[in-house]
């Protein structure tokens, strides 16, 4: 029997093998739990969800997140397939079209960064909301978001993202404290180690931040996989006092100041 034997939840966010949430997926599967995959219709064109779907044996169910109609199907379509509430969800969705475009934070496109802010952070509010609106999860839920640590520190290239990222933060912990008090679901962010995905691999300089985490991680960068086996803890009933909390899962990065690895990288 699995961790998550009996549980159902929604996973958002897998556009192909290398996605963090396609690893979930599979992992939460293993563990025994029922899911509903969702993407946008493009991502699910572009990308391979349908044959993760047939993998895992469920259904995708087309949403954009910034779209709070699209999000109210969501819900709907899968309390329908799973046959009413369930228990877990996972927001695993960024993107920064002022990254894409390769514009400079200094002179950022305001029309762009709505769209990043929207996409990457508001998109959380909303899928809480209507998870909320529709008292879709059963008491003791869990809901996680992926993050990362240039939400609270600056890293060089990330932009607009950072900022996004504080925002998704800052609603873990506001919609934490009025969905734990009413239904008793716990929210958390997860702040990972860079990883190499279609989002990641966007932000300039992937290869040399990747490097440099890794050798400042006394425990070396937290894979996807490695990403999967602890966000399933937190869907599990192992975690049930958890929550409102953005979660390092970065092999120790968060806590350094300077390795031995990167000291001799940079004194070479
Ligand atoms: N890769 C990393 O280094 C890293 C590190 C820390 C946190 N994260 C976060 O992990 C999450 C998942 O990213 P990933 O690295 O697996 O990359 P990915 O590119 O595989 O996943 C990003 C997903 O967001 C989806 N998406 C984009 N716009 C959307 C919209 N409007 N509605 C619904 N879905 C939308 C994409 O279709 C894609 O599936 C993101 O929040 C990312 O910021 C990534």
């Amino acid at each position: 029997m699995g961790i998550l034997t009996g549980k159902k939840g929604i996973i958002t966010g897998a556009l192909n093998e290398s996605s963090i949430a396609w690893k979930v997926a599979e992992k939460a599967v293993e563990e025994g739990a029922e899911i509903v995959l969702t993407n946008t219709p493009v991502s699910m064109r572009l990308g391979t969800i349908s044959q993760l779907a047939e993998k895992c044996g469920t259904i995708v169910i087309p949403a954009d997140a910034t779209s709070v109609e699209d999000l109210g199907t969501l819900v709907d379509g899968a309390m329908e397939h799973f046959g009413g509430k369930f228990d877990f969800v996972l927001h695993s969705i960024g993107m920064s079209p002022n990254i894409r475009k390769n514009i400079p934070y200094e002179n950022i496109n305001y029309t762009l960064m709505d769209k990043t802010m929207d996409i990457s952070a508001i998109s959380f509010h909303k899928l809480l909301k209507t998870l909320y609106a529709k008292d879709a999860l059963n008491e003791w839920g869990s809901v996680a978001a992926l993050t990362y640590i240039a939400g609270e520190r600056t890293f060089v290239g990330y932009s607009d993202m950072a900022d996004a990222k504080a925002l998704l933060e800052s609603i873990t912990r506001s919609f934490g404290a009025i969905y734990g008090a009413k239904r008793h679901v716990r929210i958390n962010t997860v702040s990972q180690s860079p990883t190499y995905t279609t989002a990641g691999q966007g932000v300039s300089g992937m290869t040399s931040i990747y490097d440099i985490a890794d050798k400042m991680s006394p425990l070396g960068n937290a894979t996807a996989d490695d990403c999967a086996s602890y966000i399933v803890t937190l869907f599990s009933d192992y975690t049930r006092k958890v929550t409102m909390q953005n979660l390092y899962h970065d092999g120790g990065y968060s806590s350094m100041g300077m390795s031995a690895a990167v000291l001799e990288q940079l004194s070479k």
